[in-house]
């Protein structure tokens, strides 16, 4: 869960760029995020986040029985950009946005926006509602081109933050051996391994993954012997947005206009110096 983030990491983005959700969503899936090029300063605008799955797939769930899956994110915004307020939203895009609740990662960073778990089938595509800072009032901004970093998940994770294992993952034989006895559980599975080098060590499997070995089997120290029902993944994307002063592009314009007026003018010296010519030619 984005909480899980929250409380273990002080920031959710690694030196490295790597995104610290992917340290517990071991798969590796797309996401994929669109803003616009440019905004203009303290202007509301809008991301929208894609986080794409087989809708048909089943997850296993924490009871060990199968169910949807759900979906969250994390947008890291540069400094200064933060959530858009309800009151300057307009309708159109609230509506866009839905239910969905947005939180900032923590006091202090409130350009890093969280959200979920939500329901996947209804929530793929979400829409984050932004807000750009205005450099007049704010110093620490300044009219540049900006990374954007998002990071979105669907599915449980496979390491819960204490360090223990899902039930959303692979299990493997705690040691090299033969698998001595297959023992269910209130809680799933005790496969029994007798060590090569003697005495013997029980792996508890909880119910979500199969088991893919018997009694009698022999098996190499760290060898699967569960399938990895994992069906969810974990993805990264970046985009890049300009924050646009608006004093260039009136600059612009109205250079645009005088390029219009000179071509016109210079149009209309050629009409009239073709007059002249055709009055000499009379001569
Ligand atoms: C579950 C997203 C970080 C471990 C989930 C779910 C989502 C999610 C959407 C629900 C999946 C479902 O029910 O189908 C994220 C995002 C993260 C993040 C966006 C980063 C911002 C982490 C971290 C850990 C973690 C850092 C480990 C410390 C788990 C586990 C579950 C889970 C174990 C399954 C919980 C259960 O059902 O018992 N996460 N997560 N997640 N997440 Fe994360």
């Amino acid at each position: 869960y984005p909480m899980y983030a929250q409380q273990g990491y002080e920031n959710p983005r690694e030196a490295t760029g790597r995104i610290v959700c992917a340290n517990c969503h071991l798969a590796q899936k797309p996401v994929d995020i669109e803003v616009p090029q440019a905004v203009l300063p303290d202007s509301v605008f809008e991301a929208v986040v894609k986080i794409p799955y087989n809708q048909e797939v089943k997850q296993v769930l924490g009871n060990g029985k199968k169910g949807g899956l759900n979906v969250g994110a994390v947008l890291i915004l540069p400094d200064g950009f933060t959530m858009a307020p309800a009151d300057r939203m307009s309708a159109e895009l609230k509506e866009k946005v839905g239910k969905l609740y947005f939180q900032p990662y923590s006091e202090d960073k409130q350009n890093i926006l969280i959200v979920g778990p939500v329901p996947g089938k209804k929530y793929s595509e979400m829409t984050f509602p932004l807000l750009s800072p205005d450099p007049a009032t704010n110093k620490k901004v300044n009219y540049l081109t900006y990374p954007i970093y998002l990071g979105g998940n669907r599915g449980r994770g496979q390491v819960y933050p204490d360090g223990s294992k899902s039930n959303n993952t692979v299990y493997n034989a705690a040691a090299a051996g033969k698998i001595a006895a297959i023992n269910p559980t209130e809680k799933g599975t005790d496969v029994v391994i007798d060590k090569v080098d003697g005495g013997s060590v029980t792996v508890a499997i909880p119910s979500g993954p199969d088991l893919l070995v018997s009694v009698g089997d022999t098996v190499a120290a760290d060898q699967p012997i569960t399938n990895n029902p994992n069906v969810g993944g974990f993805g990264q994307g970046e985009t890049e947005i300009v924050l646009q002063n608006p004093a260039r592009l009136q600059g612009l314009v109205i250079f645009l206009g005088f390029v219009l007026i000179a071509q016109v003018f210079l149009v209309l010296k050629k009409k009239q110096f073709e007059k002249v010519q055709l009055s000499e030619m009379n001569f």
